[in-house]
């Protein structure tokens, strides 16, 4: 009787203390996806122990035409309307025939406001240009893992934090990714890019929900 009654009341001890544990993970990891899925404007900084550069101080990562490029905050104050892009980390749905690589975090971000459209920052993987696009045109470029590092603060792909400015010869500057550790020399040696000015530089997270409650605080 005594051992009857302790089995029938362990049973949903036992079951209750177990779906404690996979209830929390659960809200752990929700809590965690809902951080990677915080939206943030993409700023410009400069590498460690350099003095900020004063052209592209201050810029912030914005797109049109299928490439990303830094520009004024303030969409008003660009030459070329842009797109500023509210970023976000998501896993990256790999298409079937690439399955296997796994890429892990992909970066996604708006793409246009009116209609509401996403779309994915990645790497050119021969030219080494941050572009945006689609899956079908992002997936066979350098599409993760994105990542974010120094207290959640900078932004690295394949953890890397080194991405270079380099002026077009319109005077925009254009983002690339120095994936080979070289601050471009080959990519831009093949472009015939040696020439133009480049700035070598960090993105940075800047949250908009935490935009939005500075302003609220600095009106009030
Ligand atoms: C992806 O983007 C390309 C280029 O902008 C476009 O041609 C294609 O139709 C898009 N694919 C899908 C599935 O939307």
């Amino acid at each position: 009787m005594v051992i009857g009654l302790l089995a029938i009341t362990a049973i949903p001890t036992v079951t209750g203390v177990a779906m404690g544990v996979s209830e929390q993970r659960k809200a752990n990891e929700r809590k965690n996806d809902e951080r990677r899925m915080a939206k943030f404007n993409i700023d410009v900084a400069p590498p460690p122990y350099e003095e900020p550069d004063d052209e592209v101080q201050g810029l912030r990562v914005v797109l049109r035409n299928s490439k990303v490029y830094l520009d004024d905050p303030i969409p008003s104050k660009r030459k070329v309307p842009a797109h500023t892009a509210a970023a976000f980390y998501i896993e990256y749905p790999e298409p079937d025939h690439l399955k296997d690589l796994k890429r892990g975090y992909g970066l996604a971000t708006t793409i246009s406001d009116n209609p509401p459209m996403l779309g994915w920052i990645y790497a050119d993987k021969d030219t080494h240009e941050v572009k945006y696009g689609n899956r079908t045109m992002s997936c066979e470029h350098v599409v993760g893992p994105w990542d974010w590092d120094e207290e959640e603060t900078t932004v690295t792909l394949e953890e890397n934090c080194q991405f270079v400015a380099v002026q077009e010869d319109d005077g925009a500057w254009a983002l690339y990714f120095d994936r080979d550790g070289d601050e471009l020399e080959g990519v831009l040696e093949e472009q015939g890019k040696l020439d133009n000015d480049f700035q070598p530089l960090r993105l940075k997270r800047n949250l908009i929900e935490q935009q939005v409650q500075k302003m609220k605080n600095d009106n009030s």
